[in-house]
Formats: structure tokens, sequence, C-alpha cells
């Protein structure tokens, strides 16, 4: 049998690059934005062993689930919360570090949250996060929107949504951050070890599912049977793997 494709290891190659960009020191206060099942806000509790790690999740299942996987390491200096990164009143200036490996591409009003997070960070902390560049440049995606032949159609959460650079300076800037830098990253994302185990995790993207659940039976059979040839193209021995671009965006809070 084999193992479900989760984040930690679709994302697997891009996890060492943030772990590297991240440079946590062992008193550093890390916040984790979007931490989902918080395995980026277990490894900064493991360096910053006389700090502490926030992990914050707006979906209650991945907090319980990022509670669940820490309760096995019995960190002592590491917390979950429920709540969303755009509201959640944090301590302010409190946090040497904000991270996030693509979790604040999906907040209602950007400016707000990224100001929220700002204000959590003490003046010269660090946001060091993760997002995906254009759509255009995401094999993935492009791939999957192929294979689903429903031009248009919008998201409601948009993966893309801070992949120019520019609008984002411009967020980040009016909520306070500096020395803002994107660094160009691109690592081959994994959505497992077979295309069974593909195709159930690429089902479960917000773009796959509500493309299938507007479509009658057959149309969905034949949907899925262009995402099973799709991945089938991206199947090696080491299994279903795609080209990917993402930003690895750096700046301090002023
Ligand atoms: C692509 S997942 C990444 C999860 C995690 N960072 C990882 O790499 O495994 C995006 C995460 O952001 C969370 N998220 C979306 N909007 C949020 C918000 N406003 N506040 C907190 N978390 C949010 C989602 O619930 C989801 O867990």
């Amino acid at each position: 049998m084999n193992a479900r494709t989760d984040f930690d290891s679709e994302l697997r190659r891009y996890t060492e690059v943030l772990n590297r960009a991240c440079g946590i020191r062992p008193r550093d206060r890390v916040l984790d934005i979007g931490c989902g099942a918080g395995q980026t806000t277990r490894h900064a509790a493991r360096r910053a062993g006389e700090g502490s790690a926030l992990g914050i999740d707006v979906s209650a299942p991945s907090v319980d689930r990022a509670r669940e996987l820490a309760d096995t390491e019995q960190l002592g200096n590491l917390v979950f919360t429920h709540g969303d990164a755009q509201t959640h009143r944090f301590p302010p200036e409190h946090f040497d570090l904000a991270i996030s490996r693509f979790g604040t591409m999906f907040f209602a009003d950007p400016a707000a949250a990224f100001g929220n997070i700002a204000h959590a960070l003490r003046p010269g902390g660090r946001l060091v996060m993760l997002v995906w560049q254009a759509r255009e440049r995401n094999d993935w995606i492009r791939a999957i929107d192929r294979a689903l032949d429903v031009p248009g159609a919008a998201e409601e959460l948009d993966p893309f949504s801070l992949s120019d650079p520019r609008a984002v300076t411009e967020i980040l800037e009016s909520a306070g951050f500096v020395g803002i830098d994107f660094a160009d990253v691109r690592e081959p994302v994994c959505y497992g070890a077979d295309i069974p185990a593909a195709l159930d995790w690429i089902r479960g993207f917000t773009c796959t599912s509500s493309a299938l659940r507007r479509m009658d039976s057959v149309a969905a059979e034949h949907t899925i049977d262009r995402l099973r040839a799709m991945l089938a193209a991206h199947t090696s021995a080491e299994g279903v793997w795609f080209d990917s671009s993402t930003w690895l965006v750096s700046a301090r809070r002023g």
C-alpha cells in the first residue's frame, strides 16, 4: 500500500530551501503563518530550543493534526492556535521571525493581514515566506488546467495571489516592511508515489474538486481519465513530479 500524499511530501524540496533561508537561531520566537499540519513549526521549535514557535492556521482539522504530530515529539516550546492570521491578536512586537510555506496567499485582505503580521514582529524582525510564481510559470497548474479543460474558472482561494512582485512589494511596504527581496526558486513538487496517490491528492485541490462538481457524471469520468493520463506522463520510478516556480520572499519590519 502506498502512503497518502500530503504537503510535507509534496513540498519536500521547498522545505529544505525555506529552512535554510529562515536561519532560525536558538533564542528566536517564531510565528508560522498558515502552518497546516505544522512540519515547519516543529522544525522552528527544534532550532529555537531556548525560544519558541507558534503555528497558526484557520483550519481546525489542520491544527488538530499539527498538535497530534507535535505531541509525539514532546516539544515544550511549541504552541498551535486555531485562527485567522489576518485578524488574530498576536502579542505586539513579540516575534523575531514570521515564516510561511505557502500559507499566506489566501487572505481576504492581504494589506490588513501583513499589517497584522508586521505588528506582531519586533522592529527588525524578519518575514520569510514561499509563494507561487504566476500560473503560467507553474507546470503543475498548467497541466491540471489543460486536463480539466474549464478555462476561466475563477478560484475563490487564489494560490497565485502573491505572484506579482510589484504588487506584493506595495502590500508589504504599506504594512511597514523594508528590505523586500524576491528570490526565484524552482524546485519540483511531488504529487505522490504513484498515479492513484497523485490523483487522490489533486482531486483535493479546490480547482479540481469544484470543476468536477460542476460536471455531469459522464463528463466527470472523462475528465478523471484525462487527469490520470496527464499524471502518467509525469510519472517515473521516483513518483509523480512536476516542475514549479516560486518566490522566496524575505523582508524586515522597519
Ligand atoms: C497550502 S496550505 C500550506 C500549509 C502549511 N504551511 C504546509 O506547508 O504544510 C495553506 C494553509 O494556509 C491556511 N490558511 C489559509 N488562510 C489562512 C488565514 N487567513 N489564516 C491562517 N491560516 C490560513 C490553510 O488552512 C492551509 O493550512
